[in-house]
């Protein structure tokens, strides 16, 4: 690609300095301001009502823009000259504690932070292509998913045993999706989603080593959806299965409202943080996605008919069959240079060479024991028994689509080395790893190759501090402090963004958005372009650096707070003792930002 370089990106700013964690306020370089594009609460469809916080309600919160929106993403409407856009934002979870005053009935509560769950897709609009977007209310794509809307499961796993309910005799139908962490855009312009958490949302048996392997136990949980809806205990006869229908990616066409979303059980399932998709010059389509638990695994998903330029409907296939592997990563340095402290071996690098082991290959399981339904079910069980690298919290996994390097974000690993716990490898090379780490990936040939070579991009931390970091040799007094990479994404030119969640417990400072030099002389260089306000970790980054704007989703602001004493009053900011202005609170939202020109 032509202008591949730091240097080439319209997108040029001085880094902020860090940010105190207890600082709320979202902070944005010098010439540039920021606005919310759309807030928790924000009324989506004509007959939505304005949003009342105190008093929601959950035919109110169905109609309106759902809670912690952590991937987003803006696509432009073809034809509309940039002027139209759709933003999608999924809703992770809730913050029952700072949504709803304490007074609340308990069953008010369940059922708002049930519908304040799911998925959002609102069409936005400017005047030209140099103004901020704003949403509009009522537009004709807007879409709420809701824990009511059916997923069709597609792949290997539809129709089978291991999927079947009360409510499901087939076991293709699913009713919402749970734990939407990240995701990623595909190709050919759906939008993937991550189930990540979806353990917390279910009671189970818990004696089983998968329900024991997935987090599953026979507790109450958090938000006790399971007193309303009996498919939320997995000990309620006629829904054992239900938990097998979470923990999937999820795939939708944002531009058809009425589209039935899909859960692709080819890519396996766990706790996805998301999934990101590169044609591979075989045609082959190749997903990536990370599995966000300490010491679990990185997974690759090959597709088997190929993509074709143009056809959407078929692309939209692609998914749906293929083969899974698993990561091995095997370091090159003598093992007793690995520290656990992060200092850089002999050989100058923490680098080293990989292997993609098959679970799933042309449709038959690869894994001794496990039929095919059961290595796609029970994805971390067979894993197990091929030997994968357990790393440090793998959150996205993206590949640029300048040079095809994959790059994981691990995002940190406080049990690493601990008594009975794995120790640091060169690929997860600290013990105690608070600050995480980038891994780069490069495959050998085409993408859909089982070998690939291996280094790190960045050991995170504070330099400034005494910490150990590695920043591919760029100088640590010349960077931005950075720790407990999550969320990736990459600018028109190939330079790699970076957003933190946990940087407040890690480095003790406010989590942000940072830039990454990958090419050239100053590779590796980190640029602190935002922070976010008390308590958020930053999601979601959108760099539409041809236009010098950045998207981020802030997600939790305030969440340590309560809803009597809130420590966070993003993203409206109103004054003590001041009357809001239509359709702002004084306390926490979610919201999706933009930050842009002082200029524009
Ligand atoms: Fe929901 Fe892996 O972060
Ligand atoms: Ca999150
Ligand atoms: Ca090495
Ligand atoms: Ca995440």
């Amino acid at each position: 690609k032509n202008g591949f370089g730091q240097g080439a990106s319209k997108l040029q700013f001085t880094a902020i300095p860090a940010v105190a964690s207890d600082v709320d306020a979202l902070t944005v370089p010098a010439g540039f301001t920021w606005q919310p594009v759309i807030r928790w609460g924000d009324p989506i469809f004509n007959d939505a009502p304005a949003f009342e916080l105190g008093n929601q309600t959950a035919a109110a919160q169905e109609r309106q823009f759902g809670y912690n929106n952590d991937y987003s993403d803006i696509l432009e409407i073809p034809g509309s000259k940039g002027r139209r856009a759709l933003l999608f934002a999924n809703h992770e979870y809730t913050n029952e504690n700072i949504m709803f005053p304490a007074s609340m009935p308990a069953g008010q509560m369940r059922a708002v932070g049930a519908a304040a769950h799911g998925l959002s897709v609102v069409e936005l609009e400017r005047k030209n292509k140099n103004k901020p977007w704003s949403y509009v209310q009522g537009a004709p794509l807007n879409r709420r998913y809701l824990n009511s809307t059916r997923y069709e499961l597609t792949g290997p796993v539809a129709g089978a045993d291991l999927v079947k309910t009360v409510a499901d005799p087939e076991g293709r139908w699913i009713n919402g999706t749970l734990g939407n962490c990240s995701g990623g855009t595909t190709p050919w312009g759906t939008i993937l989603s991550g189930e990540e958490n979806f353990n917390g949302y279910f009671v189970a048996p818990g004696t089983s080593a998968a329900d024991k392997r997935y987090g599953l136990t026979n507790k109450a949980t958090a938000r006790q959806w399971e007193l309303d809806d009996p498919r939320f205990n997995a000990n309620n006869a006629g829904y054992e299965n239900e938990t097998n229908r979470f923990g999937w990616i999820v795939e939708v066409d944002p531009f058809d409202p009425t589209s039935t979303p899909k859960k692709h059980s080819s890519l396996g399932r766990f706790k996805h943080e998301g999934a990101n998709v590169i044609v591979a010059k075989s045609g082959h389509v190749v997903a990536y996605s990370g599995d966000d638990e300490r010491f679990d695994y990185l997974y690759k998903f090959v597709s088997k008919a190929k993509y074709r330029e143009g056809d959407r409907k078929h692309n939209m296939t692609l998914l749906s069959e293929g083969d899974l592997y698993v990561a091995k990563f095997t370091g090159n340095a003598p093992a007793a240079e690995i520290d656990g402290k992060g200092t850089v071996p002999s050989d100058g690098s923490f680098d080293g060479t990989g292997e993609w082991l098959p679970l799933v290959v042309g449709g038959k399981s690869m894994v001794a024991g496990m039929s095919l339904e059961e290595v796609l079910v029970y994805t971390r069980l067979a894993a197990d028994k091929v030997g994968p690298t357990k790393m440090d919290r793998c959150e996205d996994v993206q590949p640029s689509l300048h040079t095809g390097k994959v790059y994981v974000a691990c995002t940190n690993n406080s049990d690493r080395g601990k008594p009975g716990k794995e120790g640091a490898t060169e690929a997860n090379p600290r013990n105690e790893n608070r600050d995480g780490h980038i891994v780069e990936i490069t495959e050998t040939g085409d993408q859909t190759s089982t070998k690939f070579t291996w280094n790190l991009l960045m050991v995170c931390g504070d330099p400034s501090t005494g910490d150990v970091t590695y920043f591919s040799g760029f100088p640590a007094d010349r960077v931005s402090p950075i720790s407990c990479p999550d969320n990736l994404a990459f600018d028109s030119v190939g330079n790699l963004w970076i957003s933190t969640d946990g940087a407040p417990s890690g480095i003790g400072k406010a989590d942000g958005l940072f830039k990454v030099t990958l090419d050239g002389p100053e590779r590796g260089r980190v640029e602190q372009f935002l922070a976010v306000p008390r308590d958020a970790e930053t999601c979601g980054p959108i760099i539409h650096d041809t236009e010098r704007s950045v998207f981020v989703s802030v997600q939790h602001p305030g969440e340590e707070g309560t809803f009597e004493a809130p420590n966070s009053y993003f993203p409206d900011y109103v004054a003590a003792g001041a009357t809001p202005r239509p359709g702002q609170v004084r306390a926490p939202r979610p919201a999706v930002v933009q930050v842009f020109p002082t200029d524009a």
